[in-house]
């Protein structure tokens, strides 16, 4: 396996943040991984795990050992009339993987088409849209494990998902994650209740026609990463216990809010961002989208620094007016390679 030095990476992160890495390496086998590992520990680097790169902020200069997983293998572990459970390699491209299982006839993920990144990513911030979590379709996830120095198989009730988080998020440096075991069902149940994707539909109600919707809903709403750099929603929707929602709402009555199982209401943050004036709105380099108030764009080869001006300054505007704290939903990397926290 040959480790590369000075490595831009510029080109793997779809905010096009100008970052380059001490030590780079691509990892196409578990002997391969072990073999990282074991340089980065001799090394006294730490290892960073970069998939997709959307959902990162990466600092210019990175003391760290960046690896990518080329794990690309796509096996059908189980079939019957009902399920079907495939082993997806780490490294698979997530929307051609989703735009794969709807030509199989193998239904759930419909939902997720457009998401960008890759299969290993999709577990750790149980990505979502559309009424559909990655969670509830996730047998097991494959994840080499750090601390006990072998591959283990985490059973989905162990992964502990929820809205945008998992295990993996509070141990981020134990676990590799090498696979991700899907069960998909063979008779669609499509949830077509979100928004106005049902009306979308029209009269073809069918699994093809619930993936080409939610892509052109993503198409007319989200930034193409290729033409305006960006991580998707950049914060995190909020989640505000009841007496707090019930503040915000006596004072803004129109906010849209999603009422959660536990009493706590989830409200919009692109909602929250628009009403600040910031839909359309630069600072420098770095602005948010004029279609999308949640989607974070660079403009102009911009640095972390930049991004940082702009949403910590979307952050107190939205703190101002609402009293709410947004929490940013890409992972910010020290230049050890070591995870942040955005508090600061
Ligand atoms: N809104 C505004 N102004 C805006 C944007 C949104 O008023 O500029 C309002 C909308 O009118 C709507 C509400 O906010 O009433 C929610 O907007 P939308 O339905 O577009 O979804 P979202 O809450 O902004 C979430 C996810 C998206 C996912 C969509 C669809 C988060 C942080 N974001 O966005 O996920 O695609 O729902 O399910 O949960 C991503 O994570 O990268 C992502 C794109």
């Amino acid at each position: 396996m040959d480790i590369q030095t000075n490595i831009q990476l510029q080109s793997f992160n779809t905010l096009n943040l100008n970052a380059v890495a001490s030590h780079y390496c691509i990892v196409r086998s578990l002997q391969d991984l072990r073999e990282a590992i074991e340089f980065a520990e001799q090394a006294q680097l730490n290892m960073m795990i970069l998939s997709g790169g959307s959902n990162m902020l990466l600092p210019e200069h990175l003391d760290a050992l960046v690896v990518q997983l080329h794990l690309n293998d796509l096996v059908l572990l189980a079939e019957d009339d009902t399920n079907v459970t495939i082993r997806v390699g780490a490294g698979r491209h997530w929307h051609e993987f989703v735009l794969w299982t709807t030509e199989q006839g193998f239904y759930g993920l419909q939902n997720l088409a457009l998401i960008p990144g890759w299969v290993g990513a999709a577990p750790v911030q149980n990505i979502g849209a559309y009424g559909v979590e990655v969670g509830e379709f996730i047998e097991f996830v494959e994840a080499f494990d750090r601390t006990k120095n072998e591959i283990v198989q985490i059973q989905a009730s162990d992964c502990h998902f929820s809205y945008r988080h998992s295990i993996f998020k509070v141990q981020p440096e134990r676990f590799v994650i090498t696979a991700v075991i899907f069960k998909l069902l063979k008779q669609p149940q499509l949830k077509m209740n979100y928004g106005d994707l049902k009306a979308a539909m029209g009269d073809d109600i069918t699994p093809y026609n619930l993936q080409q919707q939610v892509i052109k809903i993503r198409q007319s709403k989200l930034p193409d990463p290729a033409e305006y750099p960006n991580a998707g929603s950049f914060f995190k929707n909020p989640i505000l216990i009841k007496t707090k929602f019930e503040e915000v709402l006596q004072l803004h009555p129109s906010i849209p809010h999603y009422p959660q199982a536990d009493g706590s209401v989830k409200v919009a943050a692109g909602w929250l961002i628009d009403q600040t004036g910031w839909k359309g709105k630069k600072l420098g380099k770095v602005g948010m989208f004029d279609r999308q108030a949640l989607v974070l764009v660079n403009y102009a080869d911009a640095s972390l620094t930049d991004v940082q001006a702009t949403y910590r300054s979307v952050q107190q505007d939205v703190l101002n007016k609402f009293g709410i704290l947004l929490e940013p939903e890409p992972v910010l990397f020290d230049q050890k390679g070591s995870i942040q926290s955005h508090l600061v």
